[in-house]
């Protein structure tokens, strides 16, 4: 079956960043249907050709080795440009016309895809209903929209609601992009292929999990997105629950769209929701000390930078273990990591153990940039004495298996030709973590507890957050990538 995306958005950044290189990317690897076509639709008036030549470029920079100009001339004649305003109706008509005649009698399925910024979804989504492109009779149609979808409960249900009066829920493919990251796959694969994990995944062994998502990089050019949506909304409400849901969740029983959802959801539902009393407790929140600095960013802004929200899930594996969610920007590296730490032993006969939490085993899910796992456990040191030290045994992507980690767009984008959306938040799981989030968003909102904590660039964030965690009786594994 031939397949048609189209980009809403397609002069944006995400298009020729992400979008656009993974396609060509599946193209090169021979992984795209056959009579795949990509169609662009934004305001800017380019012809074909000057689309395609600003994407060869594009394209170049961002796969860099992986670029090869025979197999970009190859893609090229499949990529299409068609100008348009979102908010124009007729735009739609005509935009519907030109998709007939390229796709010809035969049709092809479509994937609508939304890169645009996220006050035009609404108006996107009405106007492919009123010109009848989300009808199924002609073939397939698919959406895609990006994140932040919505930006509160309240909001996230309103888009539901406008999304639902013209595609089917089976239709949708609600995009976060750590669920395409091979890493973050993994994790089921780890936790659900092997027997050795799940005896121990749970209270019994485990005595907290720390999820963190650090960047070096600070928040420069983007304080006009970042410093009204903050980092409860940019990070915590969609990457770092998926990583908490996929991290807890029960085996489905089958890898399957719905059932994988239910899982996650069930999560979701078990996740202690946050009294505004609880918040000052459960949460910590920093800035960076120049992000005032930044430009566009509001005079005294209270937008955090840094942020700790402690979950309690309350159903029989988790009961009375804390699930540590943690990010920052401005960091001292770039690491996101599931880091699952396991109790002491009940009884430790030798002079020199794991007395503490800090020198039991744990087990380091490192999502990325280096990819793999690491299992720390206790050893003897040679010839001295009963002397005993925390080691690792590691495992790395990259050595063992030749092919690079794509990106993961590629994933993704082929997941939704193949009308697969297990790695996609279905509706219910999206307002569920906006539900979660929101009681920490309202506490944040006001100055109090908990204070925003300046911190200097290039660490782990504020020194409160070190104190917090020893309050806890624990100790953050701040570790850059050792993989
Ligand atoms: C995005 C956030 O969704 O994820 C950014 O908007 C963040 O603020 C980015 O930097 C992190 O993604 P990754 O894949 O680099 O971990």
């Amino acid at each position: 079956m031939a397949h048609t995306i189209v980009i809403f958005g397609a002069s944006g950044d995400l298009t020729s960043r992400k979008l656009v290189p993974a396609i060509y990317e599946l193209h090169r690897k021979g992984r795209l249907p056959k009579e795949s076509r990509i169609v662009g639709f934004s305001r800017t008036p380019y012809a074909h050709d000057q689309w395609r030549d600003r994407l060869r470029q594009s394209t170049a920079q961002f796969v860099a080795d992986a670029f090869d100009q025979s197999a970009w001339d190859a893609f090229a004649p499949s990529v299409f440009y068609h100008p348009g305003d979102i908010e124009n109706g007729e735009d739609f008509v005509s935009l519907s016309r030109f998709l007939d005649e390229l796709e010809g009698p035969a049709g092809a399925a479509r994937i609508y895809y939304l890169s645009t910024a996220p006050r035009f979804y609404e108006p996107a989504i009405a106007e492919l209903g009123k010109a009848g492109m989300a009808q199924q009779s002609a073939g397939v149609r698919r959406i895609v929209i990006e994140k932040p979808f919505g930006v509160d409960l309240v909001s996230a249900r309103e888009l539901n609601e406008v999304v639902h009066q013209v595609f089917d829920e089976a239709q949708v493919y609600r995009i976060d992009h750590y669920l395409g990251k091979e890493t973050v796959q993994n994790v089921l694969v780890l936790r659900f292929a092997n027997t050795i994990f799940e005896p121990i995944w749970n209270r019994n062994y485990v005595d907290h999990v720390q999820i963190t998502a650090a960047e070096e990089v600070t928040i420069g050019h983007r304080a006009g997105y970042y410093d009204t949506a903050g980092l409860l909304r940019d990070m915590f409400q969609n990457h770092l629950l998926q990583l908490l849901t996929l991290t807890a969740m029960e085996a489905p029983a089958r890898f399957e769209a719905d059932a994988v959802r239910d899982e996650k959801v069930k999560i979701l539902r078990a996740i202690r929701p946050m009294r505004p009393e609880d918040v000052a407790a459960n949460t910590l929140r920093g800035q960076y000390r120049k992000y005032r600095d930044e430009p566009n960013v509001v005079p005294g802004s209270y937008t955090p930078t840094f942020g700790v929200v402690k979950l309690n899930v309350d159903n029989w594996r988790w009961q009375g273990v804390p699930f540590y969610l943690r990010s920052g920007k401005a960091m001292s590296c770039r690491t996101t990591q599931i880091v699952i730490q396991f109790r002491e032993p009940p009884h430790m006969m030798f002079p020199e153990g794991a007395r503490n939490i800090q020198e039991a085993n744990r087990l380091v899910l490192q999502i990325q940039p280096a990819e793999g796992v690491q299992l720390h456990f206790l050893t003897k040191v040679p010839d001295a004495g009963m002397q005993l030290r925390l080691t690792d045994l590691d495992f790395r992507f990259r050595q063992k298996f030749a092919a690079g980690i794509p990106d993961s767009y590629q994933r993704l984008l082929l997941d939704v030709i193949h009308g697969d959306a297990s790695l996609f938040a279905r509706s219910d799981e999206v307002e569920l973590a906006w539900g979660i989030v929101d009681p920490i968003q309202a506490a944040w909102d006001h100055p109090g507890p908990p204070e925003l904590a300046l911190y200097e660039e290039g660490g782990w964030g504020p020194p409160t957050s070190n104190e917090w965690m020893q309050r806890q009786g624990r100790r953050w594994f701040d570790t850059c990538p050792v993989l």
